[in-house]
């Protein structure tokens, strides 16, 4: 019996050294991360950024030595974010499903007390294109598009507004899209959830920095231009105008630096695009 024990804890050892070794390196290499906020530098915190326009923001504001708080579903498998965090330390990665409260709350909790300059709003969906079709509107779409692109920024926002507050630059920049319009898109019968949920997020943040602009903040839209992503081929767009994720970042951060109270009231509080236009409701 005592040599049975022993061989099966050597059959164990084997068997987690086994496991061990199959892991990928990208797992491993999250495993045991603390949080690397330095306090002497400006503090950006991005939605969605796994992928995407999220990526390319984190990438620009890590090379410009900010802290970034890169927030994705699943952090485990974020590759591109691990390697980002390799070159630069202050890069934390921290998991977000921008619809669930409970980990909205958790992470606010983490980062009490720690000042965001920049809120960046950035995860969103397109949804299901042929459940956005007049004649096949599906509810269950329709609910999830809006819960990821109208009502997370919000509650995001609530939820680290302190952390906004307490910060040098107070903003919270949130991303519509041209596809919100009414003017740009009046001619246009595809994409209605999408378009409904990036209309309503746009009142809902111009109601915010109604709210905000007496703390000091900024509540603000943006819009990335035509970007190469998995959302525009999602959305079987071909036309011209395409930039890239790196070039829309880029630009998007000089957007964001510029952004004042004097700026949104001179626009009327529409969006900026990437292209520094303002776009039309
Ligand atoms: N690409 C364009 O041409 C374009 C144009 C106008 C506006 N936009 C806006 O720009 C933003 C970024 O879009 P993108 O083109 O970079 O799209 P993308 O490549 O499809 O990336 C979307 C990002 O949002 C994340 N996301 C989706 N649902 C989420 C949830 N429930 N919780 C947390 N994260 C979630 C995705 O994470 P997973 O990997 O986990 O799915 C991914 O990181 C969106 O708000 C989009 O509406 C894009």
């Amino acid at each position: 019996m005592k040599i049975f024990k022993l061989d099966q804890s050597k059959t164990l050892m084997m068997f987690f050294i086994l496991i061990l070794s199959f892991t990928p390196m990208s797992e491993k290499a999250f495993a045991g991360q603390s949080m690397n906020i330095d306090q002497e530098k400006s503090t950006v915190l991005i939605t969605g950024s796994n992928r995407g326009i999220g990526l390319a923001l984190a990438q620009n504001y890590a090379e410009q030595g900010w802290n970034v708080i890169a927030t994705c579903r699943k952090p485990k498998k974020a590759s591109d974010l691990i390697s980002l965090r390799e070159k630069f330390s202050n890069v934390n990665i921290e998991e977000l499903d921008v619809t669930s409260e409970e980990q909205i709350n958790a992470l606010a909790k983490k980062y009490n007390g720690i000042p965001i300059d920049v809120l960046l709003n950035n995860a969103g969906i397109l949804g299901e294109v042929k459940d956005q079709v007049f004649g096949a509107l599906n509810d269950q779409t329709f609910e999830l598009v809006f819960a990821v692109n109208t009502l997370a920024p919000l509650k995001i926002s609530e939820a680290f507004i302190e952390n906004v507050s307490m910060s040098q630059q107070k903003k919270i920049v949130s991303m519509t899209s041209g596809l919100a319009s009414m003017q740009i898109t009046a001619n246009q019968s595809y994409f209605y959830f999408y378009r409904m949920s990036k209309a309503a997020l746009n009142m809902g943040i111009v109601a915010m920095n109604a709210s905000l602009k007496k703390r000091g903040i900024i509540s603000a839209l943006i819009a990335p231009g035509q970007v190469e992503t998995k959302m525009l081929e999602e959305s079987g767009y071909r036309g011209p105008n395409k930039i890239t994720p790196d070039e829309s970042a880029k630009s998007l951060i000089k957007i964001i630096d510029s952004i004042s109270q004097e700026v949104l009231t001179k626009n009327g509080n529409k969006a900026i695009n990437v292209d520094q236009r303002v776009l039309p409701w």
